[in-house]
C-alpha cells in the first residue's frame, strides 16, 4: 500500500474512493503533468462500454476482461447481462485490490466472477477452474484487454501472449484492445513525466504507436474503422470527434474468422 498501484491511480482519476496516499500522491504527480488524464479514462471506459454493447449485438455471450481493474461505474458484467441476462463474465487482475472489490460486488452473481492472475501468464488464466466453470471455448469468447498493454513492455512479448489467447478461441471470437498511444518519434515532457511516475509502480508505462498496437490484432480482422483514438470508435455522436487525439488512447476490436 506504500507503492502506488496503477489500478487505483486509475481508481482515482475516475473519482473512485478504492485507493490509498501512494496511489493519490502518484496520480497527482501525473495530473500535474497530464491535466487530462481523467478525460483519458473516461473516454476508454466510453469506448469500454461501447465495444461490449457491439460484442453483445454481435451475439457474443462470454467475455474474458484481463485486466479489469476496481469496479466502476458501467462495469462489464452490468452492460452485457443488462442488455443479454445469459452473458457470462470472468474477470481477471493482478491486483488484490481489484480482485477484492470485484468479488465483492459479484457475490450474488452466478453467471460473472473474478479471479487473480496475470495477463503474461495466459495459460494459466485458460486452464484456470473458475474461467472453464464459466467460459466455453468452443463457443465465441470475446477478450477484452483494455487499457492494460501499456503496462507489458516488448520485453514480457505481447504478440505471444496475444497468439496463446487466440490459438485458445473458437472462430467469431473477438480481441478488444486499448492502450496509450503517440505516433510522434519524440517523447514530450509530459509523457516523460508521466513515463517517470509510473517507473514507480509494478507497472512502467510503455506508449505504442498506431501501427504497432494494430500489429498486435494479428489473426484477427480488425472490425472498421480499425484501430483509431476511441472517442472515433463507433462515436453515440460527433461530439468531440475533432480533438479525439486528446484522449491518447487508441483502441479497436478485431473478429476471429471461421
Ligand atoms: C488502467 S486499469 C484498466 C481497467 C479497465 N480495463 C478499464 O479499461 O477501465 C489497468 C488494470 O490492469 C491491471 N494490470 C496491469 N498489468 C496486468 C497484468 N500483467 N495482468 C493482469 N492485470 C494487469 C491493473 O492492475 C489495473 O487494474
Amino acid at each position: 500500500m506504500e507503492r502506488p498501484s496503477v489500478a487505483r491511480m486509475y481508481d482515482y482519476y475516475l473519482g473512485g474512493s478504492h485507493n490509498f496516499a501512494a496511489d493519490r500522491e502518484a496520480a497527482r504527480a501525473v495530473l500535474a503533468a497530464v491535466p487530462d488524464a481523467p478525460l483519458m479514462a473516461q473516454a476508454n471506459r466510453a469506448f469500454l462500454r461501447r465495444a461490449v454493447q457491439f460484442l453483445i449485438d454481435a451475439g457474443v455471450r462470454q467475455f474474458l476482461d484481463i485486466g479489469s481493474g476496481i469496479p466502476t461505474v458501467g462495469n462489464v458484467h452490468e452492460i452485457a447481462q443488462g442488455a443479454a441476462p445469459d452473458s457470462r463474465v470472468v474477470y481477471v487482475d493482478v491486483d488484490p485490490i481489484a480482485v477484492a472489490h470485484s468479488r465483492e460486488i459479484l457475490a450474488d452473481n452466478d453467471r460473472a466472477t473474478v479471479i487473480r492472475e496475470d495477463l503474461r501468464r495466459p495459460e494459466r488464466i485458460l486452464t484456470h477452474p473458475q474461467v472453464t466453470e464459466l467460459i466455453d471455448f468452443s463457443r465465441p469468447v470475446a477478450v477484452l484487454i483494455v487499457a492494460v498493454l501499456h503496462f507489458v513492455p516488448d520485453s514480457d512479448r505481447p504478440a505471444e501472449i496475444l497468439r496463446t489467447l487466440r490459438t485458445a478461441l473458437a472462430p467469431g471470437s473477438h480481441l478488444v484492445l486499448s492502450q496509450v498511444s503517440d505516433d510522434a518519434d519524440d517523447e514530450s515532457p509530459q509523457q516523460h513525466e508521466a513515463e517517470r511516475v509510473y517507473q514507480l509502480t509494478d507497472n512502467p508505462l510503455v506508449v505504442r504507436t498506431r501501427a504497432e498496437l494494430a500489429a498486435l490484432f494479428d489473426g484477427f480482422d480488425l472490425v472498421e474503422p480499425g484501430v483509431v483514438w476511441v472517442p472515433q470508435w463507433h462515436p453515440e455522436c460527433t461530439e468531440g470527434a475533432d480533438d479525439a487525439e486528446r484522449a491518447a488512447f487508441r483502441g479497436g476490436v478485431g473478429r476471429l474468422g471461421d
